[in-house]
């Protein structure tokens, strides 16, 4: 029977036939345990000279790293290994041989690492990071779809700036100037006004002079919105969110977070509500931590963030933002005009921002205000104007950004090992 790993529980005591590759291997005078991967996942199989013909036992003993081959044999179950099953070998058939494959046992540097990505991604440790991510994926639309929302695609080439000008990738192609995408935002408020709840999920860019473990160029984004909600309703679907994306992955990837060696402890407390504190609050809170040059109305660093979150061992989320440092768009509060409906979602364990919302303007007035303050008067935003102009509602929603919800999720450092083929300050390649 011709099967993959990920399916050989269902082939116990039966014998199988496996395409795979080599991943490592160790051999004795009489035996050799072959570590195979099929890209499912990876099993040990295990060569015995007296079961099989000498030149199958010598084939076993040459195989090089990364070679390709059919491997048959019967699965047994193996309480060892955390996988839980191994492959006794009866018969072993070379595909193609490797020579030379650079990504050896031992050591290597992160450059060396990251010119080398279109192969390290066999690793098992890259494996249980896309694994995770695809978990995170899955959940997404798992959550969206059960609590009525409906998926829409923003555009990706865009006339108008979303989150500021600083960091538009500019294009050539149209008369008038078009950027890559920065958010689709502007574009799922008016799938709100259409469809109610909306999400999008899709590739967002910046082009982020930061070389932080924080930042990619590319990155995706996950951005619901939604027609007749306020802020705090949309705090209380954030969290929602994130605990599911928790339990999903907790529920579905113990082997990939075992390989990870990921505090699962860590995972298991992500339960909604989670705390919230004002900007205020937390300006107060970093004066007395030792943060004395901080000045009301500044934007907070990685440090300060850092700071705040290892109070709590939940994410927390920081509310209510002086209107100076965030987007045009965030409604101010009517009880205090100075600051805006909005929260970043800052994660434990020092991984920063993983969401950013708000509620948005929907006053017509006010917002041609704004695009005068901000300067965005012209034809590219026209259209989020009429938003305002035709049954304009109270909407609210945030992006919560792939990557850096896979990097904490994962407890892996940097976010350029959470994305297939990252695109970071000098890297475009592979
Ligand atoms: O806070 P941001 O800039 O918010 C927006 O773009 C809103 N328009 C979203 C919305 O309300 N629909 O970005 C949202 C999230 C951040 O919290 C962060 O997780 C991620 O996107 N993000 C990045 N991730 C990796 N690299 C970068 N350069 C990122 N910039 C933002
Ligand atoms: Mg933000």
């Amino acid at each position: 029977m011709k099967t993959t790993i990920n399916r050989v529980s269902a082939y116990v005591d039966q014998e199988v036939t496996i395409g795979a590759w080599l991943n490592n291997k160790r051999s004795s005078g009489k035996i050799a345990f072959l570590q195979l991967r099929d890209g499912t996942g990876f099993i040990q199989g295990v060569v015995v000279k007296s079961a099989v013909s000498e030149e199958i036992f010598q084939l076993a003993k040459s195989l090089t790293q990364e070679s390709s081959l059919y491997v048959t044999g019967t699965v047994v179950e193996d309480s060892r290994s955390p996988f839980g099953y191994e492959l006794q070998v009866s018969h072993l058939e070379l595909i193609h041989e490797a020579v030379d494959y650079p990504i050896t046992p031992k050591d290597h540097g992160t450059e060396f690492l990251m010119d080398h990505r279109h192969l390290w991604l066999r690793s098992k440790k890259q494996h249980a990071i896309m694994k995770i991510r695809d978990q995170i994926i899955q959940a997404t639309y798992q959550f969206f779809q059960r609590e009525g929302f409906t998926k829409i695609d923003p555009p990706i080439l865009t006339g108008a700036a979303a989150e500021g000008t600083t960091e538009l990738f500019h294009t050539q192609y149209f008369e008038e100037e078009a950027y890559l995408s920065q958010s689709g935002q502007l574009y799922m408020e008016a799938a709100a006004m259409a469809f109610n709840r909306v999400f999008s999920f899709g590739p967002t860019f910046r082009a982020e002079k930061s070389k932080t473990r924080r930042h990619l160029i590319e990155f995706w984004m996950i951005e619901p919105e939604m027609a007749f909600v306020t802020h705090e309703e949309s705090l209380v679907i954030q969290e929602q969110y994130v605990q599911y994306i928790a339990e999903s992955v907790l529920a579905n990837c113990q082997l990939e977070l075992l390989t990870l060696e990921r505090d699962t402890a860590a995972l298991e407390k992500i339960k909604a509500p989670f705390p919230r504190i004002s900007y205020d609050e937390a300006v107060e809170f970093l004066k007395e931590k030792g943060f004395t040059d901080i000045e009301w109305g500044e934007d907070f660093g990685a440090p300060h963030e850092t700071a705040i979150a290892e109070s709590y061992d939940q994410p927390v989320f920081i509310t209510h933002y002086p209107k100076s440092i965030k987007a045009f768009y965030m409604k101010p509060d009517p009880e205090r005009e100075d600051v805006v409906l909005c929260a970043d979602l800052i994660a434990p364990e020092g991984y920063g921002e993983i969401i950013g919302g708000s509620a948005r303007i929907d006053d017509l007035d006010l917002m041609e205000q704004r695009y005068q303050e901000h300067q965005l008067s012209g034809d590219a935003y026209e259209w989020y104007l009429e938003l305002r102009k035709y049954g304009s509602v109270p909407h609210a929603g945030f992006g919560l950004g792939l990557e850096r919800t896979v990097a904490w999720i994962s407890g892996v450092e940097h976010v350029r090992e959470t994305i297939p083929f990252p695109r970071l300050l000098n890297r475009l390649y592979p």
